[in-house]
This record gives C-alpha cells, sequence and structure tokens, in this order.
C-alpha cells in the first residue's frame, strides 16, 4: 500500500512540474548578475532583457548580486529553486576562473544547466589619461620604470579583468597590485578619475570611454582589430604578440531545471541576439555575436568545459589566493 501511495505521489509530482514547465514563465523571472550596475556584463544582460521579455511576455527583473569575484552571486542562483524564474548570467570569470580561485561550495558543471552562449569580445589594455605614454611599448616602459607596481582595477579575484590582469602580468613579466571593485563599473569611475593606473578591461566596457577621451587605449587582445573601434591596434600590432583573450558570458539555470522551460529560455535570447537592433547595440561596444551553430546549451556546455581545461592550470599556477 505504501509503495502505491509513494508512486501516486511521485505521478503527482512529476504530473506538477510538468504543468508548471508548460504554462512557463507565468510570472516575471530574475537573472542574477553578479556585478554591479553599470559594468559590461550588466550592460549586455539589460540588453538582452528588454528584448527577451517581449519574446516570454514576463518582466526580466535584473538582480545586481555582487562579490567574490561573481561567485557570491552565482551561488545565489546555484541555491534557487530549478523551475527557471531565477536565471544565472556569467562569463569566463565566473563560470570557469572563479572554480580555480575559491572553494564555491558548488560545482560549476555538475550543479548548472547551460542555456545559450552570449556575445563575447577582447579585452583591451587601458590606462588613465595621466600616464605619459601614447602606445603599448611606451606604456609596457613606464610600468617597468615605476618603483611599486601599478595599480589594476578588478572586479574581484577570478573575475574575467583579474584572470586577464594574471595573464598580463605572465605575459610581461610586470607585476600588478590589483585592485578589486563590486564590478568593472565601478572600476571605470576610478579609472577616469585617476585613482587607479590601468584596466584589462572588457572592450565593451571601455569603449565609450575611450571614444570620449576620459581613458587612453593601448591595444585589444586579439589578432583582429574591433569593427567598430578600429583605432584601437591589437596586441600582435602594439607588440605584445599572441597575448590574445576573448572573454565570452552565457546564461545557465540550477541543474534539474525541466527541459522546456531551458528550450524557452534558450529561444528567447537566441531570438534577442539575432533581432537586428540588439545586434547593433551590442556590435557598438565591440561584442561579436556567437556563431548560430554555438547558440545550443549544449554548445555552451562545451565552451565552459574547455575553457576550464584551458584557464584553471595558468590560474592555479599563479596561486591566486581567495578574497
Ligand atoms: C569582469 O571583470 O569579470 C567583468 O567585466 C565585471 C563586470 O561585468 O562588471
Amino acid at each position: 500500500m505504501r509503495r502505491v501511495v509513494l508512486a501516486f505521489l511521485c505521478v503527482l509530482l512529476f504530473g506538477a512540474s510538468l504543468a508548471r514547465a508548460d504554462d512557463y514563465p507565468s510570472h516575471p523571472i530574475t537573472v542574477i548578475v553578479p556585478f554591479a550596475a553599470g559594468g559590461p556584463s550588466d550592460a549586455m544582460m539589460r540588453i538582452l532583457g528588454e528584448h527577451m521579455k517581449q519574446t516570454l511576455g514576463q518582466a526580466i527583473l535584473i538582480e545586481n548580486v555582487t562579490g567574490a569575484g561573481g561567485s557570491i552571486g552565482v551561488g545565489r542562483a546555484v541555491r534557487s529553486p530549478p523551475d527557471g524564474y531565477t536565471v544565472s548570467f556569467g562569463h569566463l570569470g565566473t563560470h570557469v576562473a572563479n572554480g580555480a580561485v575559491y572553494k564555491l561550495g558548488y560545482d560549476l558543471v555538475a550543479d548548472l544547466e547551460p542555456v545559450v552562449l552570449l556575445p563575447s569580445n577582447p579585452m583591451v589594455i587601458v590606462s588613465k589619461t595621466g600616464v605619459p605614454a601614447k602606445s603599448l611599448s611606451e606604456f609596457l616602459a613606464w610600468l617597468k620604470s615605476r618603483p611599486e607596481p601599478a595599480s589594476a582595477g578588478t572586479a574581484g579575484n577570478g573575475s574575467g579583468s583579474h584572470i586577464a590582469g594574471l595573464y598580463f602580468e605572465q605575459a610581461t613579466g610586470i607585476k600588478l597590485q590589483f585592485v578589486p571593485y563590486r564590478g568593472t563599473g565601478p572600476a571605470m569611475n576610478d579609472l577616469v578619475a585617476g585613482q587607479i593606473d590601468l584596466i584589462v578591461d572588457q572592450t565593451s566596457n571601455s569603449i565609450n570611454q575611450v571614444r570620449a577621451g576620459t581613458i587612453r587605449a593601448y591595444a585589444v587582445t586579439d589578432d583582429k582589430r574591433v569593427e567598430s573601434a578600429p583605432e584601437i591596434p591589437t596586441t600582435d600590432e602594439a607588440g605584445l604578440p599572441g597575448f590574445h583573450m576573448t572573454l565570452w558570458s552565457g546564461l545557465w539555470v540550477p541543474k534539474r531545471t525541466p527541459h522546456e522551460v531551458v528550450t524557452k529560455l534558450n529561444a528567447a535570447a537566441v531570438a534577442a541576439l539575432n533581432d537586428p537592433q540588439v545586434q547593433t547595440q551590442l556590435k557598438n561596444l565591440g561584442l561579436q555575436m556567437p556563431p548560430q551553430d554555438q547558440l545550443t546549451p549544449e554548445a555552451l556546455g562545451a565552451q565552459q568545459r574547455a575553457e576550464i581545461a584551458k584557464w584553471w592550470p595558468m590560474i592555479k599556477a599563479a596561486a591566486v589566493s581567495a578574497e
């Protein structure tokens, strides 16, 4: 008798979760952006969310949950109910590097379900305008001449800007003094004010300040120039050949989120990415759309696993301590 009741309850619960998945979404969806408002993660998600809400028919609410290189926000999403109403926005830093820096209390692959790969961009080496350098080689010479390490803003240990800074140290042999912020939005405010010396930043975060002349750009970490910022040379052209890094972003949901829900979220994100107006906004920030054949949840999962294999050895060799 007990088995019959148990079986009946399982069928009931399974049926209820399918019903919930069928009418998903029936109320607003929260996307946890693990960095401060005004930064590149926040900016990209707000642009995409404005379009996704049209497809989903529900508001997309952005919650900036910051700290510890983004891992606080990702942890919040991991522990949320697997019902599709809490989505984790993240990137190379939060969903790859954090796993090599922090004892997370969750598994970046086993505890999350990939939804979709989002746009990517190279990093750009930028400094305050007070630095007496007009080229990357002059900037590197200035850095090497300083008695104390220059201050480099990051979004916290394990963030994309921090990993880029570690990679910069390794590529140039120049030690930096990392200054952590709750995102590279606040870090940018201090760079413009001359409070810190540099950021190895996402292009999408720096590009408008470069255009305004409030910071100086030396090179983008790619083998081709950014279409919407052709005046910035590549590291290959500027004297740091092979110093390439692409920061890609993505959306995830907690493990065990129903497949139908993942499919609906993926379809809404893909519709946004294929919208001409959304593409214009993102490309103007220097962001590149993912290839069409990379827009499945499986493609994001493969990307994340490949990048863990690529970046963890360098990060662990740098013996980065958690914040
Ligand atoms: C990072 O450096 O990880 C991000 O650019 C931070 C942010 O999006 O604010």
